[in-house]
């Protein structure tokens, strides 16, 4: 499915642009070239729960604009490989590395996470993904094949924003999938699939409340800056952004649609 309103490829094509790195910060206080619900504080814990190393290599599911993959591979050292669908934000990225003087230890490439991905068996000690499993058709098959490519040992740190909580309307529901394709989960599958494609599951937590914030200071910085927006992403997908984030604020601050982030461990 196409998505009707390209919130991503406009993120980042328009990455580098000054109004779209200060609604980053005054979105999540720290820019990584997030488009997701991740707060700073889970940002910087993520190498935590991963347990990473300087001596890591990790993998990251739906990149994005790749911000966050430099960023890790600066602070830690690390060797990170970041795949992401969209090819505005995969060229985004490799510039950002060579920008950042990381092209030694950091690559990107385009990939689809539901086809077959071209890394070996055992040959990562932590995989993430941000807010990019809801997108991805053949869940089971995507943790499989995640768990495959971990060492023994590795962890997979994944979330999910798109749990069912409560009643929602259709109208709510194409507002919601208005920028891409979505998969919703009722509560409890996803702990059921990560069991079944042989993870220990670590932790399940709720980050619900950051999705709801962070929906609505990313529209409240954005409508503050919407006459720059229109010139660089057009009337339309200004509204539409607006409206999806708007969608995305109440759904996420009623609890009808949940947030969790997932620890997974291969024993
Ligand atoms: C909510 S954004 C998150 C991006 C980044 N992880 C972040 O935290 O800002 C979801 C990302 O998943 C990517 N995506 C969607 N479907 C995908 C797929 N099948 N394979 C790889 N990436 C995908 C989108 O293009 C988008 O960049």
């Amino acid at each position: 499915m196409s998505a009707n309103v390209d919130l991503y490829k406009s993120s980042y094509s328009n990455y580098s642009l000054e109004t779209y790195s200060e609604i980053r910060v005054e979105t999540y206080g720290e820019d990584f070239g997030q488009t997701s619900w991740v707060s700073t504080e889970e940002s910087h814990e993520i190498p935590e729960l991963l347990r990473l190393s300087s001596s890591s290599r990790i993998l990251e599911i739906g990149c994005g604009s790749g911000g966050y993959a430099v960023a890790l591979a600066k602070r830690l050292g690390c060797r990170v490989v970041g795949f992401e669908i969209d090819a505005s934000g995969v060229k985004t990225a490799t510039a950002l590395a060579e920008k950042e003087d990381v092209s030694d230890i950091v690559e990107f490439a385009q990939h689809d996470a539901s086809k077959q991905l071209p890394y070996e068996d055992g040959s990562f000690d932590g995989i993430f993904s941000t807010d990019v499993m809801c997108h991805v058709p053949g869940r089971k098959e995507v943790l499989t094949n995640t768990y495959e490519m971990l060492k023994p040992g590795g962890r997979f740190v994944f979330s999910d924003a798109l749990v069912i909580g409560g009643v929602v309307s259709n109208e709510e529901i194409a507002t919601r999938s208005s920028i891409g394709m979505y998969f919703f989960s009722p509560p409890g599958v996803n702990e059921q699939l990560i069991k079944e494609s042989g993870f220990t599951l670590v932790e399940a937590r709720d980050t619900t409340e950051s999705s709801a914030r962070l929906s609505k200071r990313w529209h409240d910085a954005r409508e503050k800056r919407k006459d720059a927006l229109i010139a660089s992403e057009s009337n339309d997908t200004f509204l539409g952004i607006q409206r999806f984030l708007e969608c995305v604020h109440t759904l996420t601050s009623e609890r009808r649609l949940l947030r969790f982030l997932y620890t997974c461990e291969k024993q």
